[in-house]
């Protein structure tokens, strides 16, 4: 069965969002939309925690937060333990970001890239798994050496 996948935007990512969502959708994947749901402004923090705790309840296998840099969504998502949010802008990033990070949160600028080039970062993040060895043993210590670090 194809993946749950938990998405959110700001407005400057809310028309990206569409298109992605209509993608993957297409693609037989499962959807949770947690917004926004129009180009009003809003606060990119409260979608993006909200859809972090998605994955990290397990109610979704993996994140796409859009906002207009992707700065934003990468900061606040970045927060969480048990997170791997990795800002891809073009599809090697993607790639790698799956190969060697295990990330489990796509993160897109919604200003910066076009369709074509979402939905190519998009597939190429879903269809890319993680190789784990040496990279294992270097998320593990990402856990293990920041365990104490935020107070
Ligand atoms: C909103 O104007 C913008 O600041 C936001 O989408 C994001 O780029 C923040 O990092």
């Amino acid at each position: 069965m194809k993946k749950k996948i938990v998405i959110a935007s700001d407005h400057a990512g809310f028309n990206l969002k569409e298109k992605i969502k209509e993608f993957l959708t297409k693609e037989n994947y499962q959807i949770i939309d947690i917004g926004c749901y129009s180009c009003n402004s809003v606060d990119y923090p409260i979608y993006g925690v909200e859809a972090v705790k998605k994955v990290i309840e397990k109610e979704a296998d993996f994140g796409i937060l859009i906002c207009g840099t992707g700065i934003g969504m990468s900061i606040v998502a970045n927060r969480f333990q048990g997170i791997r949010a990795a800002l891809c802008n073009e599809p090697f990033s993607a790639k790698m970001a799956r190969l060697h990070n295990d990330a489990n949160v796509l993160v897109l600028g919604g200003r910066i890239i076009g369709e074509a080039m979402a939905i190519e970062i998009v597939q190429t993040f879903f269809s890319t798994p993680f190789e784990g060895g040496r990279h294992e043993r270097r998320l593990n210590l990402i856990e293990s050496l920041t365990k104490n670090e935020s107070s």
